[in-house]
């Protein structure tokens, strides 16, 4: 139990680019730019930073300080803190509830990494080269609508994730360099951006609000958001803190990992919207932005064969990092409780995960019409996690951490003076429990 017996990370930059590689992912390339499409462009675009900045940051450093006091899975580390300080086991519930999250967010997830890795196929062999916008959305149409196809992909981008996690923790984790690749691709693409003749319809699109967009749903939509790509809400980051050594500091840390990730979100739509406004794409189309965008750009630009192969193949490596963080918690949890060894934890785990995820990918043909609440399965999966299960999970973390634990220690621990512990008290007591609570409120 104590901090010597449990692994550690191997520096501190190994600590900030695990995380930064669980948070950068296609939370960032594929979800972000089409939620803001969807929603509407710069009004979900500020909402989303400003969760970012009082409710994201907050929680981050409150899963880590959570998990650098519990050195346990999620689970066990919130029952065990919580009784250490003389509360009710039903804390892990939180721990509990993340770990569920996990499960149903990597069958959908694996679905678009399958996505990702066909269109690598699809753009080392040219078939993007000198088509218009119509063709390339009818490859995208076709793709769609062939279950055999996606069920290859998404078999193979799970099977890529099993086999990483089987392999074990430290082999895997600490990969996140890739994701740096990715960042020049995604340069280059804006570079490319201003030379459509749109970039300033973009740019006024992403950052000029238009408040008459913004109602309870875009607010829900945006405060979602913000857990997904942080990777919150799940224990994932909590876990990561469990190999933390005393001497990280949490806030700076932190600071890297949300510019990181708020950097990517940003670079991709400014790399997308001038192709969309350039071409008369519909911003609203959903799902299918970035591979009916980009693909339009690659096909049609000097060096598009290189720059997008590479682009999608990079893309793939951020999937994994994120999904093999997805898949670590809920094989920590079979390894525990079952006697399953790792490696056959990592099986059935995964075998379970993609048997979801072929209902989430038979959502886009042949199960189009089997509806919840109007939501189609792979709809329904994400609405019910980002929605609902993260923020909850997250909001019990910072309320554990801000209200439960020794407050001296937290103060000590985050290295603030007394005005930084002041402003960090009112952030972690009241502003992010009580805006996670009053988007809430606003949509029921
Ligand atoms: N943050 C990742 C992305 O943006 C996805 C992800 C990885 C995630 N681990 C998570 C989301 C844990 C929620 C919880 O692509």
């Amino acid at each position: 139990m104590s901090a010597t017996t449990h692994a550690q990370w191997s520096s501190r930059m190994g600590f900030v680019l695990a995380a930064t590689g669980s948070a950068v992912g296609l939370g960032n390339i594929w979800k972000f730019p089409y939620m803001v499409g969807q929603s509407g462009g710069a009004a979900f675009v500020l909402v989303y930073l400003l969760c970012i900045a009082l409710i994201g940051v907050p929680i981050l450093v409150s899963e880590w300080m959570i998990g650098r006091r519990g050195q346990k899975n999620p689970i066990n580390t919130m029952a065990q803190l919580a009784r250490q300080h003389g509360h009710t086991r039903n804390w892990a519930l939180v721990g509990i509830v993340g770990v569920l999250a996990a499960f149903l967010i990597l069958s959908f997830y694996s679905v678009i990494g399958g996505w990702a890795l066909a269109y690598m196929r699809d753009a080392a062999t040219g078939t993007f080269s000198g088509l218009d916008k119509g063709g390339i959305g009818a490859i995208f149409d076709g793709f769609l609508a062939s279950p055999a196809e996606l069920l290859t992909w998404h078999s193979a981008f799970m099977l890529l994730t099993v086999v990483i996690v089987a392999m074990g923790v430290s082999a895997g984790l600490e990969r996140g360099s890739k994701v740096m690749m990715l960042a020049l691709i995604l340069m280059v693409m804006v570079g490319y951006g201003m030379t459509t003749g749109a970039f300033g319809q973009a740019v006024a699109y992403l950052f000029n609000p238009d408040w008459s967009k913004l109602d309870g749903s875009v607010l829900l939509a945006a405060l979602g958001h913000a857990f997904f790509t942080l990777s919150l809400g799940m224990g994932i980051m909590m876990a990561y803190g469990s190999y933390l050594g005393e001497d990280v500091n949490l806030l700076r840390a932190a600071r890297t990992v949300v510019i990181m990730d708020t950097t990517f979100a940003l670079c991709a739509g400014l790399a997308i919207f001038p192709i969309v406004f350039a071409n008369g794409l519909d911003p609203a189309s959903g799902p299918g932005l970035v591979f009916v965008t980009l693909p339009l750009a690659f096909g049609n630009m000097g060096g598009g064969l290189v720059l997008g192969s590479l682009f999608f193949l990079l893309l793939t490596f951020a999937a994994l990092t994120s999904s093999i963080s997805l898949l670590e918690p809920v094989v920590e949890l079979l390894e525990e409780r079952t006697p399953m060894n790792r490696v056959t934890a990592t099986v059935v785990a995964g075998v379970t995960i993609w048997a979801l995820g072929i209902a989430a990918l038979l959502s886009f043909n042949l199960w189009s019409e089997v509806k919840l609440a109007g939501l189609n399965i792979f709809d329904l999966l994400d609405y019910v996690t980002s929605k609902f299960m993260l923020p909850l999970a997250g909001l019990g973390a910072i309320v554990f951490a801000a209200w439960k634990l020794e407050q001296a220690s937290v103060k000590h621990e985050l290295r603030l003076g007394d005005t930084g512990f002041a402003l960090w008290t009112v952030l972690a007591r009241y502003v992010a429990p009580l805006g996670v609570l009053y988007v809430f409120w606003n949509n029921i």
